[in-house]
């Protein structure tokens, strides 16, 4: 999709103050107010409910967003999804080619499967060309679990011959410190992804590990589920948002026991249940094999067939 290149204050009932509270609040394009409430807006910048409709409107009418779409138009779009290379030639073919752009990635799996792993891989391969499988692109990281390891970006920037530090620049980090903040975070993401959008490495992949760790950690017992998936919908919404915007991947992860948990019933079923199911375009579900080896499986893909790809965890990174 493309961004338009008008300003906040082109919009009719938008003066500076307004345009300065809704930056501020996370509206920083005309694409990010174009999909937004009424109540969104109203709540953010303090103005009237019908001013919030004129202008959110009049951002539809600029981003052109919203609406039906002919089917050749959504296939337009769909010509431009790009695939990021995970590393392992096996589960890139099991995903069709790579990592799709414009769509949500889970990840699930027990402890040490390699989720973390793989999040820094993608935010490494991210950055190379298209012909090597990457999208000639910067990776924003929110990690929850504080598991980021400079170090092993290193490594495997090193695996795939680029510079290292160079790598690390490319790669933007922010602790995510409870979900409110985590919900934050995705705004603030946006705003980088503008702020990027021209230069030479825009935005075009955004990993939160892990998706789940703090909504699963605030909201215990039956009461208290309700809200939980409400939240994480809602949160779910806003990436897939920001995945369609800036034709980027989205990958998340999501941990689940092999032991069984009282709290989230079926221990094979990731938390976010059906929620996510939905809402993940793709899910792979990761264990642990033999040594370094790991076994993804693609489930419940929309247009792929179920299966099985065998990868390694190596000092360089993914591999076959
Ligand atoms: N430098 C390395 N070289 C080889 N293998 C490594 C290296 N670093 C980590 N690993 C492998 O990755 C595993 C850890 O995987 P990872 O942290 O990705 O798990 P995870 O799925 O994110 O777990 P959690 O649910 O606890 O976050 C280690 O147990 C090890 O097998
Ligand atoms: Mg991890």
């Amino acid at each position: 999709m493309e961004r338009s290149s008008i300003s906040l204050e082109d919009l009719p009932g938008i003066g500076p103050a307004t345009a300065e509270k809704l930056v501020e609040a996370g509206y920083s394009s005309i694409e990010a107010i174009a999909v937004a409430s009424p109540a969104d807006l109203v709540a953010a910048a303090e103005i009237g409910e019908a001013t919030a409709s004129k202008i959110i409107q009049a951002a539809r009418e600029a981003a052109d967003i919203g609406g039906f779409e002919s089917g050749d138009k959504v296939f337009e779009r769909r010509k431009l999804v790009g695939k990021l290379t995970t590393g392992a030639k096996s589960l890139d073919n099991l995903l069709g080619g790579g990592i799709e752009t414009q769509s949500i990635t889970e990840f699930y799996g027990e402890f040490g499967c390699g989720k973390t792993q793989i999040a820094h891989q993608l935010a490494v391969n991210v950055q190379l060309p298209e012909s090597e499988g990457g999208l000639s692109g910067s990776a924003v990281i929110i990690d929850t679990e504080n598991t980021f390891r400079p170090e092993r970006i290193k490594q495997m920037a090193e695996g795939v011959g680029l510079d290292p530090d160079d790598a690390l620049k490319h790669i933007h980090v922010a602790r995510a410190y409870n979900s409110n903040h985590q919900i934050l975070l995705v705004e603030k993401a946006s705003e980088l992804a503008e702020s990027l959008k021209d230069s030479d490495k825009p935005v075009r992949l955004l990993i939160i590990d892990s998706l789940t760790a703090h909504f699963r950690a605030e909201y215990v017992g039956r009461g208290t589920l309700a809200d939980r998936q409400q939240k994480l919908n809602k949160h779910l919404h806003e990436v897939l948002r920001f995945a369609d915007l800036n034709n980027a991947v989205v990958m998340v992860t999501n941990q689940v026991q092999a032991k069984p948990d009282v709290f989230f019933g079926d221990p094979t079923k990731p938390i976010g249940g059906h929620v996510l199911g939905h809402t993940a375009t793709f899910r792979i579900y990761l264990r642990k094999s033999k040594g370094d080896k790991r076994i993804a499986r693609l489930v419940d893909s929309p247009h792929l067939p179920d299966g099985e790809a065998v990868i390694t965890v190596t000092g360089e990174g993914i591999r076959d």
